[in-house]
Formats: C-alpha cells, sequence, structure tokens
C-alpha cells in the first residue's frame, strides 16, 4: 500500500479514535503546547466506557478535565510536572506526582518502568514522503508515540514541520484524526522593574559566542531583553519562547560560535504564539530533538560557554535550590533544570544562572531562607548551585564556603529580610 492509502485507511474521528482505549490502559497525552485537544476533549466525553484509566501527562497546558473532582473512577492522574489544571489533583490525593529528570523520561518507557499502553499526540501534516512533523513538541512525544503498543494522532494542519530528528511516518500511527484547531500558546508575560534588574545582571554574566537554554516566563523574557547588545549567541534549549525570534531577526543569535550543532538553534519543545510556530515551520535552524539528546547533560557540556537560567521557589543558605514545591505542596516539576544546570557546570566556560525575585506572595515571604520548608523538595543540591542572582545582584556559590555562600545570598535578599537572615546567619556560624 502507498502512504497515501495507509494514511486514508487509518482516518478516524475523534470518538472512533478513543473508542480503542480500554479499562485500566496507561495512556500519555503530549507535551505542553503540543496537547491534541480534540482527541483529549473525546476521551473525557467517552469516561463512562473507562475505569481506571491511568493519563500520564508533563505540562497539561489544556483543560485538565480529566484530572477534575468527580473523574476519579475514570481517571487517575499521573503528572511529571504539575502545572495549574492538575495541582489540586496531585495535592488532594486524586492523582500522582513521579519525580524525574526531563532527559529520563523516554527511558522511563524504553526500560519498563512506565510501559505506555496508548499515546495520544499531535503532529504536522504528512509531506510528500508520509512523514508527519513532532512540531512544538518532540520532547518525550516522539518517543511515547516509539513505545506505546497503540498511537493515535491529531494530524493538525496548523502544527508547523520542525526539522531534525521530529519525524514519525504515517504508517508508524494506528489512528489519525484530523483536525484545525489553533496550537495552544503562551503569551509573553508582563515585565515589571524586579525582572528587568534581574534580566540586566544576568546578561552582565552572558559573553558573546555564548549558548544559551532558558527556561519560561518573564524572567527568560527579561534576560532577552537585554541581550540586544551581544554578538554570536547560541541556543541549546528544551524550548523557547517568542523572545528568541527577535534576537534571531537583528542577528544576535546566530549560532555561529556553537561547538556542537553550529548554526542550528537546537530544541525539544516550544512555547509562544503563532509569530513562533510560524517561525519555526520549515525552518532549517530550528533543529528539534527528542529530550533524551537535547537534554542529557552529557550531550549539553559539548557546548562551549552554555548558560543555562531558570528560576526557582526557595533557596537556603546553602545554596539548596528548591524548584518544585512549596513546603509539602507539589507546585511544579523538575523538568529539564538539573540537566541543564549539571550540563552547563560540565561544559568549558559554563555557568548555571538561578533568577529569582528576592520575594514572593507579593513581598511578604522572602525567596531567599536560611531553612527551607518542612517537606519541600531540594531540586539543584547545593553542590551544583553556581549562580544566584536577584534584582539586588548576583551570588557566585561555587566553591564557596557555607559561610561564605550564606553572606552572598544575604547580600542579594530583600532589604526587608536581611537583617532576620544575619541573625540566623550570626546564630549558625556563631560569628557576625
Ligand atoms: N513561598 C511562598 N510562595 C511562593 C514562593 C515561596 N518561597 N515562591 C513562589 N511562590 C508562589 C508565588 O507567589 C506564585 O503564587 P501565585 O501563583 O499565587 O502568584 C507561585 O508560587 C508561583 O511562583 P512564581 O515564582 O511566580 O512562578 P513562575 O511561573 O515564575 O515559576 C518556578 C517559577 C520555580 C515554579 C518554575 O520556574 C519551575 O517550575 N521551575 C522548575 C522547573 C524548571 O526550572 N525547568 C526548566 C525550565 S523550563
Amino acid at each position: 500500500m502507498s502512504w497515501e492509502e495507509i494514511y486514508k485507511s487509518r482516518l478516524v474521528s475523534a470518538k472512533e479514535a478513543v473508542s480503542k482505549i480500554k479499562s485500566n490502559d496507561r495512556i500519555i497525552i503530549a507535551h505542553a503546547t503540543g496537547e491534541p485537544l480534540d482527541i483529549v476533549d473525546a476521551l473525557v466525553e467517552n469516561r463512562e466506557n473507562y475505569e481506571n484509566v491511568e493519563i500520564v501527562h508533563m505540562v497539561a497546558m489544556g483543560k485538565g478535565e480529566y484530572a477534575k473532582p468527580g473523574m476519579e473512577k475514570h481517571f487517575r492522574h499521573n503528572s511529571l510536572f504539575v502545572g495549574a489544571t492538575t495541582r489540586d489533583a496531585v495535592n488532594s490525593g486524586r492523582g500522582d506526582f513521579t519525580p524525574c529528570y526531563f532527559y529520563e523520561i523516554p527511558d522511563l518507557f524504553r526500560k519498563g518502568y512506565l510501559p505506555l499502553d496508548v499515546a495520544i499526540i499531535q503532529v504536522s501534516e504528512p509531506d510528500k514522503y508520509g512523514y508527519c512533523s513532532f512540531g512544538i513538541s518532540n520532547d518525550y512525544t516522539k518517543p511515547a508515540a516509539e513505545n506505546a503498543k497503540l498511537v493515535i494522532a491529531e494530524v493538525n494542519k496548523n502544527m508547523p514541520r520542525t526539522l531534525g530528528d521530529s519525524f514519525i511516518h504515517v504508517s508508524d500511527i494506528d489512528y489519525m484524526v484530523k483536525v484545525s484547531h489553533p496550537l495552544i500558546e503562551l503569551k509573553p508575560s508582563k515585565l515589571g522593574e524586579v525582572e528587568k534588574s534581574i534580566g540586566r545582571y544576568c546578561a552582565s554574566l552572558i559573553d558573546d559566542g555564548s549558548t544559551l537554554q532558558l527556561g519560561i516566563g518573564a524572567i527568560p523574557d527579561a534576560v532577552l531583553m537585554f541581550l540586544k547588545d551581544k554578538k554570536d549567541l547560541g541556543i541549546h534549549s528544551e524550548m523557547v519562547s517568542d523572545g528568541v525570534v527577535d534576537l534571531v531577526n537583528a542577528g544576535v543569535i546566530n549560532n555561529s560560535k556553537k561547538t556542537l550543532h553550529p548554526g542550528k538553534m537546537v530544541i525539544t519543545f516550544l512555547m509562544g504564539t503563532k509569530k513562533l510556530y510560524d517561525f519555526a515551520d520549515n525552518n532549517p535552524v530550528i533543529a528539534s530533538y527528542p529530550v533524551d539528546y537535547v537534554n542529557d547533560p552529557r550531550v549539553i557540556m559539548k557546548n562551549y560557554k552554555m548558560v543555562s537560567i531558570n528560576s526557582c521557589v526557595q533557596v537556603d543558605l546553602m545554596g539548596q535550590i528548591c524548584s518544585e514545591s512549596i513546603g509539602l505542596k507539589q507546585i511544579s516539576g523538575v523538568g529539564g533544570q538539573v540537566d541543564f544546570i549539571r550540563g552547563a557546570n560540565m561544559a568549558e566556560d559554563g555557568k548555571a544562572i538561578i533568577a529569582i525575585p528576592s520575594t514572593a506572595a507579593k513581598g511578604k515571604v522572602s525567596r531567599i531562607v536560611s531553612i527551607i520548608d518542612p517537606g519541600a523538595a531540594v531540586t539543584t543540591s547545593r553542590c551544583d548551585a553556581d549562580y544566584v542572582v536577584t534584582e539586588y545582584g548576583i551570588a557566585h556559590l561555587k566553591g564557596k564556603t557555607l559561610r561564605d555562600r550564606a553572606r552572598a545570598l544575604i547580600n542579594i535578599a530583600h532589604p526587608d529580610f536581611r537583617e532576620s537572615l544575619m541573625k540566623e546567619f550570626e546564630k549558625r556560624f556563631n560569628s557576625k
């Protein structure tokens, strides 16, 4: 059969596709902006036909209906990174959380720790050879499709065709549903003075010719804002957002000095608006690979002057970094933070930056604390911690004693909290 015949013979409605899923199956849903929205809606609508279907998902950006109260009989959510729509399920006991490094997730499927019955994915329309691209979500989505017993895909004409190792042939998909809904978008953040100050300090740590990893949100956006005068920057990042497009167009990001994949912007997923997705479509500058390649610290370290920029919830005076929980409450996940901090630390002339506003909860609490909240998970250990940046400056922790780390961190804490932190310091180190 030609690929065209295979394609036609496997096209079904979303309703028919989800009828192939059985009670007790473990399903994985494509990550973040790649969520196949129509199939997930159909799955929830069909709930009376399922019992105990486990839904594994990382950043869930759709409606998250399957994790709502009342769904327990039909679905149980297993989160690899808690988000706004799944936080309540995980923290109230209706769902579960699995701690994991992002780069190791494909191995969970392959090595049988988390065998998959069904992968629900979203891909681009097939090209003239019958290959669909994973577009804006390659990460764990491609490895999931390669390891699940059943693969159900939305084929979306709005999904860009990203290049790299980002393709699946129609013959490897069991059922396909044609859709035309817009892709999930994340609008650029509003930047206040605090973010701008953090952005300025981070930019001061970035030399010309560096390769960057940037996380999600206001701080990475602010960093990009202060990079306009830099030269020859490169990208090796699990994700990028809209801000990167302007710097590519301005010639600041040209990937020319990269020691791994020179000339290419290496990513594993995209999270932005249509502006970013249009930019990515068929763009030879973009090289999209699965997350077990992009986020592997042994790969990241091959980038000379690799700089990673991530954020956290709390950092204690020893430099232990909590990024995913407030006390016992799980608010997000490990994601690629440790992958990139380790990779950047191992890279020649690399820097691993944790960038945070000095306070949270509208200024009521300090993010720099003497002792982390009981029950909180340490995401990045004090041995991995390198730079911490707030709107008040830069603390370089690597190679410093506990006492010197504490001093450096107190210096960049919000002035309202410095005195109480100093008192804790004096008690702990028996010195002024
Ligand atoms: N005490 C109490 N509340 C706190 C707090 C603290 N120390 N730190 C944060 N919070 C609250 C904030 O006030 C905010 O509350 P709100 O939603 O009611 O406004 C909420 O927690 C989220 O914090 P915020 O810092 O605004 O979130 P963010 O969107 O900037 O994300 C992380 C910050 C740390 C949660 C996020 O970067 C993350 O999950 N990191 C780990 C994974 C990672 O780094 N991956 C790699 C990059 S993709």
